[in-house]
């Protein structure tokens, strides 16, 4: 059966009307060329769609049957296309988003303001290290990932939209908290708690110690920023976390961060998604509300 859309329009203003004439006004047609298309339909078919008994024209079984199709072909077309309309207006849809494990220490906050605008919309949330929001982007099966550095070796739309300062932490009663002028070099005598394989922030402490000749000699992997300040808190060794990791612990005296020198490691957060992807409007939106409102809703928790 070769059918075009055009000719089911046609079909359905005919058993409609159940006039040649009214279905060719109604379409702004000749009525021969109305008769024409119901002519190629039926030929198609194989069967007659219409008969004509004097003036009146009627339905055949196959004429029935082909109008009930006709109109569900039409409803489902007006549903596809009111959903296409509010894709585009931000009304509805779903914002798939997969964050870094240090990332959620703020990330859920920018989602409920944004959602707070944006009411309908469905949100799904991965949250993972360095290792897991570069497969996401690989597979590039999530609207926006928020990392720390872009891999350098991914052709990847980035923009920055925060600092992720890296603070040195230690446990109130540490022998190095209050002392002046602790190099890199004393440091690096020390046990150090640190993220495990896969985690940005581990990669980060890493470098920063291989560049400045001091590569850390003891260290303990714990596979969360929590756990990481659990030990620390415990005595079990120095952290060193992002600051957005960093909640009550420091008012509340459970942790001390220490001034050493180069010390934060200065990093930042970006919002990152695969080079020539098309934004959908809600991913857009959620952008440009985190480029524009991160800054001033962390502060704000902070
Ligand atoms: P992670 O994230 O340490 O939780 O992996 C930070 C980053 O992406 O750099």
């Amino acid at each position: 059966m070769h059918i075009t859309f055009r000719q089911l329009t046609v079909l359905e203003a005919v058993a409609r009307n159940l006039s040649y004439t009214k279905a060719a006004e109604e379409l702004h047609l000749t009525q021969p060329a109305v008769s024409m298309q119901i002519k190629q339909i039926e030929e198609s078919l194989g069967l007659p769609l219409f008969e004509q008994i004097g003036k009146k024209v009627f339905l055949t079984e196959a004429g029935n049957e082909m109008y009930t199709y006709c109109r569900s072909i039409q409803q489902q077309l007006s549903e596809a296309e009111h959903v296409i309309e509010n894709l585009k207006g931000v009304k509805q849809g779903k914002l798939t988003i997969a964050v870094a494990s240090t990332a959620n220490y703020f990330a859920p906050k920018i989602l409920a303001a944004f959602n707070k605008e944006h009411e309908t919309v469905k949100i799904d949330l991965d949250v993972t290290n360095r290792h897991g929001l570069v497969e996401h982007l690989q597979k590039n099966d999530t609207d926006v990932v928020i990392m720390g550095r872009p891999p350098a070796e991914m052709d990847l739309e980035a923009e920055q939209f925060m600092q992720n300062p890296l603070v040195l932490i230690a446990s109130p009663d540490h022998h190095l908290v209050n002392k002046q002028n602790i190099s890199i070099q004393d440091l690096q005598k020390e046990t150090f708690i640190i993220r495990e394989e896969g985690s940005g922030t581990r990669t980060a402490i890493e470098k920063f110690f291989r560049e400045k000749g001091a590569p850390l000699e003891t260290t303990i992997n714990m596979s969360s920023n929590e756990a990481i300040k659990q030990a620390v808190q415990a005595g079990l060794g120095l952290g060193i976390v992002s600051i957005h990791t960093l909640e009550l612990e420091l008012e509340l005296n459970r942790l001390v961060v220490i001034n050493a020198d180069e010390f934060p490691i200065l990093r930042n957060w970006y919002i990152v998604y695969r080079k020539g992807k098309r934004l959908s409007p809600i991913a857009l939106a959620f952008k440009n509300f985190l480029l524009n409102h991160a800054r001033e809703l962390w502060k704000l928790s902070a």
